[in-house]
């Protein structure tokens, strides 16, 4: 376990993230609820003194009812301190507050959680209250350039979905009846869904052993006269080699998809992954790195690819000529409300991404000397992965009774998702995947939401090792 954390179940350095005076206004209740990521203030006089707690909940409440149109103070709406709240106040003996501290009968470590703050409030009021609440608006411009750019891409076409934007991506590049495309067999189902949906075949293919992605190896295996694309996946934030991919794909005339859904900000050769084809598509769910709610986005250097995907996400309406169809499209839009959420995250994606690579150490440093606990293996110097859930690797047969142990401590692990082609839906688009079964069958990820202090650490530690050892 790390040194430098304490084991006496205190999570705050300081106690002012969580304090409020009981003059200071509903709003700064909710921003500071928000911003400490707890759900709730603790409300005190000028002197420290406690007076009593005020949670999001209650702050919804009195919102819901026009609280805020009256001057109502966190002072008017401080219950007494509930037993049922995940933190406890820590007093001094007169009574003042001095530190918070967890009530580990009442901590659940959620599998993932956004992370919202005050900056994602107030950029959601703000395009509420300018009511351009569809799919136009300042905040969707902003967003579809700035995200595109740090994917190295000159245009962002933001969508719905993550799946609607593979699918929007594949319908541009005009793939169809007949086609295959190169599917990587451990990913989440979009994947293959969206390249059916289109009359396409899927072509599950194995996954490298050190990357967890498709190599160029795999792919060249995989090719065939009906091939017209491979997609791409950036596993759990893990870059595939981009480089090799592309000119494997240029050499055979194919174009190349690159889902960058659990990944953006990781980087190969200096470059960030979606820079290296013809559309990139990236998740904005609510357990991604950046969220929108729901929300995906495609992007390109390809402006008249970005002009056919426009146009297909807005039903296949020509944007120059109001109701004149060019072809059957689909409405794929964004909000402009998910996407003022989205700036917000945007300007705070560096430190969430630096946030989770500590959580992942913390994992690393309390699980590695386990017997039978592994880690995804060390990429070359040429990849830059991001962390977007911890994972580990146990026996295949342990797995179900590590989860078990965890639950019981109130701590959510998930398996790997089920390679495609261990479930009847896909297996007759499978090659042979046996790194992939493997995988997918001892994978587990760890909750990678919220900093692990010293005492969830020494938790996990002994679940895991009550199974393992
Ligand atoms: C690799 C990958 N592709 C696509 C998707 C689909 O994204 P969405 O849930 O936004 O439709 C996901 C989401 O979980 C994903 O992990």
């Amino acid at each position: 376990m790390p040194d430098d954390l304490s084991a006496d179940g205190a999570v705050a350095a300081s106690h002012l993230p969580f304090q409020a005076l009981s003059g200071d206004t509903l709003w700064t209740g909710v921003e500071r609820a928000l911003d400490n990521r707890a759900g709730l203030v603790f409300v005190t006089d000028a002197d420290g003194f406690l007076l009593g707690q005020v949670t999001l909940d209650a702050m919804r409440g009195a919102i819901r009812e026009g609280a805020h149109l009256r001057p109502v103070t966190l002072g008017d709406l401080a219950a007494p301190v509930a037993a049922t709240t995940a933190l406890a106040p820590a007093l001094d003996a007169g009574g003042r507050l001095v530190g918070v501290t967890e009530r580990s009968d009442r901590r659940c470590l959620a599998i993932a959680e956004p992370n919202l703050s005050h900056a994602e409030f107030r950029n959601l009021l703000d395009a509420f209250l300018s009511t351009w609440i569809s799919s136009a608006g300042d905040y969707l411009r902003s967003f579809e350039e700035r995200f595109a750019e740090r994917c190295g891409a000159t245009h962002g076409i933001a969508t719905s979905n993550g799946t609607v934007s593979l699918h929007l991506a594949m319908a541009a590049l005009g793939i169809g009846k007949g086609d295959e495309v190169i599917v990587p067999d451990l990913t989440f189902a979009a994947c293959a869904n969206t390249v059916m949906q289109l009359g396409a075949r899927p072509i599950l293919t194995d996954i490298d052993p050190v990357t967890w992605c498709l190599s160029p190896e795999a792919i060249a295996r995989a090719i065939t006269p009906r091939t017209r694309a491979v997609m791409v996946v950036h596993l759990f934030g893990r870059p595939a080699p981009m480089t090799e991919i592309r000119a494997l794909a240029d050499a055979h005339g194919l174009f190349v998809i690159e889902d960058c859904a659990e990944a953006p900000g990781a980087r190969y050769d200096g470059k960030p992954i979606g820079a290296f084809s013809e559309i990139a598509s990236c998740s904005f769910f609510a357990n991604k790195i950046v969220t929108t709610g729901e929300g995906g986005i495609c992007t390109t250097n390809n402006s008249d690819l970005a002009q056919r995907m426009r146009m297909l996400r807005d039903h296949g309406m020509r944007p120059e000529r109001r109701y004149w169809f060019e072809e059957p499209g689909f409405n794929y839009r964004m909000t402009n409300l998910a996407a003022a959420i989205g700036c917000a995250q945007l300007d705070r994606m560096d430190a969430m991404l630096a946030e989770r690579r500590e959580i992942h150490a913390r994992y690393v440093a309390t699980l590695r000397d386990i017997p039978g606990v592994g880690f995804p293996p060390p990429m070359d110097d040429r990849s830059e992965p991001v962390v977007w859930f911890s994972c580990v690797t146990v026996p295949a047969e342990a797995r179900a009774a590590v989860i078990k142990a965890c639950a019981e401590l109130r701590i959510d692990l998930r398996p790997f998702v089920n390679s495609l082609s261990s479930m009847p839906a896909y297996r007759r688009f499978a090659r042979k995947c046996p790194t992939s079964v493997a995988v997918s069958r001892s994978g587990l990820h760890l909750p990678t939401s919220r900093m692990p202090d010293a005492r969830i650490l020494s938790m996990l530690q002994s679940a895991f090792r009550s199974v393992l050892e």
